[in-house]
């Protein structure tokens, strides 16, 4: 079911001027709500003329979080709303995650900066479903991760790194999931964050054969089908083909995508 609805903007956190967490009132309390689904959210009346997509990063009791970053245009608009102010939102769109099958064994989901967003409602699912995760979450500098008090208050498992050091450990996020996946003995793969990141991950994951699921921010128009703006090149049965990243991802299998 798709819901076009206006919803009040209820709490609004920032961090470094960069990055924004708002939470909107919406008008539902129970709404289908898989993580890794978006929303396509009208950042104001006339301009610009396309939504703009941002993944659910937490929805409860008819509260829905998002959490992004100031990039452009339309997230600069978004990043300065007051509380109080409303916004029109479309959605839910999008396939999501889906749950590993065996749930004994321990995920590893991995969030590379803005990233985190739609893996921050998975890690808040996984718990729910009790199943095993770490959570590697990784940036530029210690401010390119900012949920981290969220992060502490929910008592996840998360190991932090940054490419300069400035805090958790220093490096790529790609250099310590081989360690992770050895010790901790990890079934499937989670990731969200920049396309060189996800490239890696899905490499990585190939080579050493484990189930590896990667959700896309592809630049979008619709949000629903209409428009193939966010075509993904894609191997099917050995041939490639074009999928749409709005109804038939974001989130796909990494070794699906044609990098
Ligand atoms: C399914 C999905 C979920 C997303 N969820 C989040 C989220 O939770 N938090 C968040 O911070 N961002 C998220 N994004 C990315 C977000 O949609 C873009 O950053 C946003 O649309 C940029 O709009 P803008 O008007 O600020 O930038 P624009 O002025 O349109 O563009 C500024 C710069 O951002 C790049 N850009 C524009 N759109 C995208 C895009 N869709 N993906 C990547 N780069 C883009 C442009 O190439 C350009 O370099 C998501 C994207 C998708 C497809
Ligand atoms: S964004 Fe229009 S078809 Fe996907």
């Amino acid at each position: 079911m798709i819901y076009e609805f206006e919803a009040e903007i209820i709490e609004k956190k920032i961090w470094s001027n960069k990055y924004c967490c708002l939470s909107l009132k919406i008008p539902f309390d129970k709404i289908e709500l898989k993580p890794g689904q978006f929303f396509m959210v009208k950042v104001q009346e006339n301009f610009p003329l396309l939504r703009r997509p941002l993944a659910v990063m937490d929805f409860e009791e008819s509260s829905l979080k998002f959490f992004f970053q100031r990039v452009g245009i339309g997230t600069e608009i978004l990043f300065f709303k007051k509380v109080g102010e409303r916004v029109r939102i479309l959605g839910p769109f999008g396939n999501g995650f889906s749950y590993p099958e065996e749930k004994k064994k321990s995920v590893l989901l991995i969030a590379g900066g803005r990233g985190i967003s739609p893996i921050f409602y998975l890690a808040k699912k996984m718990y729910e479903h009790r199943i095993p995760f770490v959570l590697i979450y990784g940036g530029k500098a210690k401010e390119d991760i900012p949920l981290m008090e969220e992060l502490e208050e929910n008592s996840f498992n998360v190991v932090y790194v940054t490419e300069d050091g400035s805090f958790g450990k220093k490096g790529m996020v790609i250099d310590f999931i081989e360690e992770i996946v050895k010790k901790k003995q990890i079934s499937s793969i989670y990731s969200c964050g920049p396309v060189e990141m996800l490239k890696k991950v899905s490499y990585f994951s190939e080579r050493i054969d484990i189930e590896s699921l990667i959700s896309l921010e592809i630049i979008m128009g619709c949000g629903f089908g209409a428009c193939w703006g966010c075509a993904v090149r894609i191997r099917e049965n050995g041939k490639e083909c074009f999928k749409k990243a709005c109804v038939d991802g974001p989130v796909f299998k990494s070794e699906e995508i044609v990098w």
